[in-house]
């Protein structure tokens, strides 16, 4: 369930409609519902109550403040994996005990700011890693803890580009180095190696790889009596873009609750896009319409800078107009709808039947809540979109659209070139 919903041939986010918000809002933008993110965080923590595990919003998925904040506000912990997004944590007042850090490559300060706000633990994923916290920790005089992220070879049944808990991904380390890891804890005198992490992959509709990875896990630390405090089982729960039916947060906790709360670790979980995914929409006018001799465009105000997900993966998003307007009459025509930038790749739905469109027309891509603005760029020199969150029936804008200024910041031209 989420927020966005038609009313009388408008679409609403919440209590407002969205073509409100585009008369004062430039196109494109990104548009959050508070209550929408809100309610997903709050299915999760219900659902899992029985165990009652850390819930550390993958910031990766959506970093902006507003909605960091308002998932940290509710309780929320956060799962990151950079400097930058410890950074935004920081800014979004999270509990430094809510904080956990993953990532293959994690640089000297980013380590080193980490532990000085006092995160809950690490997740590291290699032994050159595990030697720099190492040192890191024993400069600050500190005790660490590591959680050690354990690649369980697992099919996670999703896309390629998505999928890490497989063997040969770069994620985590196999079995037999854990265990290695876990007997030479006298290596690392100032980490307190006291988890172990899995993380399979992203956008997973059945439980039944979650249940995979955490038996295997599990069987693990009992076969070499390994004593840890927590298990991290990460992100990865599958939401609903088009024709897919997820698992529910119920199902989803039902399955796996059994197998770990017999194992009497304390549980953290990393979801990302469940929460996001589908709080937020991406909201772009029709430029242009365009009709060639094979096909009809739709040439909109938003491209593959401001939401890749359809060019990197084919990921299929929904894209509705938001008003069904006199021009949208109900011949519907088979159209592509497509961005600015020049490039093929650079469209945000293929084929796709919608009403007559014109020059003017706004449409909402749907399910742009998760990956959708984090990872945006500037290609073809686009400034990045302004964000805007949706609480009841107000509006604000959390993050204005970016300058041409913005563009160039930081830039310079050598004296040599003048
Ligand atoms: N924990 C770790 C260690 C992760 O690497 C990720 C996502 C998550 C948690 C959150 O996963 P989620 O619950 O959101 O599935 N850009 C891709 C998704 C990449 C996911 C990367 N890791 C997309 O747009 O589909």
């Amino acid at each position: 369930m989420h927020e966005f919903g038609f009313k009388d041939n408008e679409l609403y986010c919440e209590g407002i409609k969205i073509t409100d918000i585009a008369k004062t809002v430039d196109t494109p933008f990104y548009l959050y519902s508070y209550k929408t993110l809100v309610d997903h965080y709050k299915k999760l923590k219900t659902a899992f109550k029985p165990i009652n595990p850390l819930i550390a919003f993958s910031m990766k998925s959506n970093s902006s403040l507003a909605v960091v904040r308002a998932l940290v506000k509710n309780g929320a912990g956060l799962d990151i994996v950079s400097g930058g997004e410890l950074y935004r944590a920081r800014l979004a007042g999270v509990d430094p005990k809510k904080v956990v850090y993953a990532g293959v490559g994690k640089k000297t300060e980013e380590i080193s700011s980490a532990i000085e706000f006092g995160i809950l633990f690490f997740n590291a994923e290699s032994e050159d890693e595990l030697d720099e916290i190492q040192s890191i920790a024993a400069r600050f005089g500190k005790k660490v803890s590591v959680a050690i992220r354990i690649n369980p070879d697992v099919i996670p049944k999703t896309h390629r580009y998505i999928a890490t808990g497989k063997g040969g991904t770069k994620f985590g380390l196999d079995f037999e180095t854990v265990h290695k890891i876990f007997n030479m804890r006298w290596k690392y005198p100032n980490l307190n190696l006291n988890g172990v992490h899995v993380h399979i992959g992203s956008q997973i509709l059945d439980a039944g790889p979650f249940e995979d990875a955490i038996k295997k896990t599990l069987d693990f630390l009992k076969t070499y009596k390994i004593d840890v405090e927590y298990f991290n089982i990460g992100g990865g729960l599958g939401i609903m873009y088009s024709v897919e039916n997820p698992q529910t947060a119920k199902n989803f906790a039902k399955r796996v609750i059994p197998l770990l709360k017999k194992s009497g670790l304390k549980i953290i979980l990393e979801p990302g896009r469940f929460i996001s995914g589908n709080s937020g929409v991406f909201v772009t006018r029709v430029i242009y319409t365009k009709r060639t001799p094979r096909k009809k465009f739709l040439i909109v105000d938003g491209g593959m800078n401001d939401l890749i997900r359809p060019s990197l993966y084919e990921a299929y998003h929904k894209i509705i107009p938001v008003k069904v307007s006199e021009h949208s009459s109900e011949t519907c025509e088979k159209v592509d709808i497509v961005g600015p930038i020049c490039e093929s790749g650079d469209f945000l739905g293929k084929e796709r039947l919608l009403p007559q469109a014109v020059k003017g027309d706004i449409l909402a891509v749907m399910g742009a809540g998760a990956y959708g603005f984090t990872m945006s760029s500037n290609y073809n020199s686009r400034p990045r979109p302004a964000e805007v969150m949706v609480m009841g029936k107000n509006y604000y804008v959390v993050r204005k659209p970016e300058t041409y200024e913005d563009l160039v910041k930081g830039e310079t031209i050598p004296k040599a070139l003048k």
